[in-house]
């Protein structure tokens, strides 16, 4: 069970235990993990094995889930390529974060937008939430060209530490306003 989401190139589901070996080797990669916050280095396939262990747990906690993590799928083989969140939900505020991260031979080619972009119309249109939180340490110019042309706006700086190289970096704190990301879905059709 749980949610799938289909866009032109991808899947969008929720992780399996037959994932481990790629998640694995997607995330066992110091050049990716070192722009994510909490991937540990090195990445073993226990530490794939206890992740989706853990979002299987949380998505059968409830009806409203505090997140929902999906592995992404590229068609029509299918293979897992990356994954993506939208973690943090708070169902009263009506906010959500989130993060995403795309294995290194597929980077650069779209996925992490047509994938961030499938993430937030189901965060909008889907489950009626009207403000996103993102983020992305300095320098990662890759994932704040991706948020920005989706609308994210930088809104604060932080300090913040890097669990896989243990290097303290700024993080920019981004947001993303519902109506924000219509108007550029609008003017982009
Ligand atoms: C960030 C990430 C998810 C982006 O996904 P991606 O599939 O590589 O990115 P896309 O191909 O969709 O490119 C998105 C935009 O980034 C920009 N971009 C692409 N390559 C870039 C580069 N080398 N430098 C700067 N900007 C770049 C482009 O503007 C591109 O849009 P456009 O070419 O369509 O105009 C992916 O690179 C990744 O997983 N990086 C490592 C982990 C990570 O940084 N996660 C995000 C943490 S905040």
């Amino acid at each position: 069970m749980g949610v799938s989401i289909e866009t032109s190139r991808l899947t969008l589901r929720p992780w399996r235990e037959e994932d481990v070996e790629q998640l694995a080797l997607g995330l066992n990669d110091l050049s990716l993990a070192r722009w994510l916050a909490f991937v540990p280095h090195p990445y073993s396939t226990s530490h794939a094995r206890g992740w989706i262990e853990r979002c299987r747990e949380i998505s059968n906690a409830s009806m409203r889930p505090p997140a929902y993590e999906f592995a992404i799928e590229i068609k029509p083989r299918p293979k897992v390529i990356g994954g993506v969140s939208l973690n943090k939900i708070d169902w009263n505020a009506r906010t959500g974060g989130g993060g995403i991260w795309i294995a290194n031979p597929f980077q650069g080619q779209g996925y992490g937008f047509e994938a961030f972009e499938a993430k937030i119309r189901f965060a909008f249109c889907e489950l009626g939430l009207s403000k996103l939180v993102n983020g992305y340490f300095d320098g990662n110019e890759r994932s704040w060209a991706m948020q920005r042309k989706l609308g994210y706006r930088r809104v604060a700086e932080v300090a913040s530490r890097c669990m896989a190289d243990g290097r303290h970096t700024t993080e920019h704190v981004t947001l993303l306003l519902r109506s924000d990301w219509e108007n550029i879905s609008k003017a982009a059709t």
